[in-house]
């Protein structure tokens, strides 16, 4: 075949390859284009590039050249109809999929911890009693965890083994004439320290609660854990007696546990309470200890420039993790703190 004659099938080609490729208006019809002109088996393409075979010996690198150059450009042109087509295509077919019986995907949310929860509940059930909420700082100094608390410099639970002191002594104010010399701070280990910030600042009648984390040097275990959440309850008015406390703490049962809940009292002994009890709740079955609880010691009072002879009070600690674990049958409060998403998950 001369060069010529080539050169005009292979433009020609060409020209009607671009022409179907550009004029093609949906999948279909570009496909049809694909088959006719660049099929493996028998496509145009092909069939030219057969005739490449009789061209005269040497012409042959040039039709070889020009051979290549059309081939590219049809197709770069089959290239440029399919982007057209899918660019086109796709917000239409993307409406034509979408099926609005399809239940959607429900985005997993996070949700409140069962302790946080707990604390909010109990928030909302003494507040409905009354009793409004105070706070006070995780870390302590001697004063306010022991000293105004009746605990004397020589008591065991001033044991640097029962408490977590801290390494630097630094004090950024000074101390008054009646507080600790001792300047040691130490990571609270009850929140009845509270009691004495509030009294420290308010005149009678007091009637608060105070929500919050305590720490004591326990091996973690079932029922212990190196740092637990207490809810300290203090009231403190004229002829305030223990049965008004047993009240308190019957009606905060019952609520929380939203059933018949019964209070037992057992003799126990704290330096800030006189006379002092452990406090076990029964609902549902047997006695679970709950904390301790008492009438506020006069010395307490006096500590705090209130006057024994003219007010009396009581005051409760009350261990949040064991309430929320009795209530939801929790065997083990290190589940709280091991954050396992299938365990709070539950909640
Ligand atoms: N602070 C005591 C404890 O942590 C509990 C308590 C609070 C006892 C108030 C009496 C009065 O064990």
């Amino acid at each position: 075949m001369a060069l010529d004659e080539f050169l005009a099938e292979l433009d020609e080609l060409k020209r009607e390859a671009v022409a179907a490729f550009g004029a093609a208006g949906d999948d279909d019809a570009l496909e049809a284009a694909r088959v006719q002109f660049l099929g493996a088996k028998s496509g145009r393409l092909k069939a030219v590039q057969k005739g490449l075979g009789s061209v005269d010996k040497a012409d042959k690198p040039t039709a070889g050249k020009r051979f290549n150059a059309a081939k590219g450009q049809i197709e770069a042109a089959f290239q440029a109809a399919l982007e057209r087509l899918a660019k086109r295509a796709g917000p239409a077919a993307g409406a034509r999929q979408f099926d609005p019986t399809v239940p959607g995907i429900l985005p997993r949310l996070g949700h409140v911890h069962p302790i946080t929860q707990t604390i909010e509940e109990v928030k909302d059930i003494l507040g409905r009693l009354g009793f409004t909420v105070a706070e006070g700082p995780e870390v302590e100094d001697h004063w306010h965890n022991f000293e105004a608390l009746n605990i004397p410099a020589d008591h065991p639970a001033r044991d640097p083994l029962d408490n977590f002191y801290l390494a630097t002594a630094e004090k950024t104010e000074p101390l008054a004439a009646s507080q600790s010399t001792e300047k040691q701070w130490l990571l609270r280990s009850q929140t009845s320290t509270v009691q004495i910030r509030v009294m420290e600042k308010t005149k009678p009648p007091v009637r608060i609660i105070s929500l919050g984390r305590v720490y004591r040097p326990d091996t973690a275990d079932a029922t212990h854990y190196p740092m637990f959440h207490q809810v300290e309850g203090l009231l403190v008015d004229r002829h305030v007696t223990m049965a008004d406390l047993k009240s308190v703490l019957r009606l905060f049962g019952m609520s929380y546990f939203q059933g018949d809940t019964h209070i037992r009292f057992r003799p126990s002994f704290f330096p800030f309470t006189e006379p002092s009890v452990e406090i076990d709740m029964s609902w549902t079955g047997g006695w679970v200890e709950m904390g301790g609880a008492g009438m506020v010691d006069p010395n307490v009072l006096k500590a705090v420039g209130y006057d024994p002879e003219e007010v009396t009070g009581f005051a409760f600690g009350l261990g949040i993790e064991r309430m929320c674990a009795r209530r939801h049958g929790i065997d083990d409060i290190r589940e709280f703190f091991r954050n396992d998403v299938r365990f709070l998950h539950q909640f």
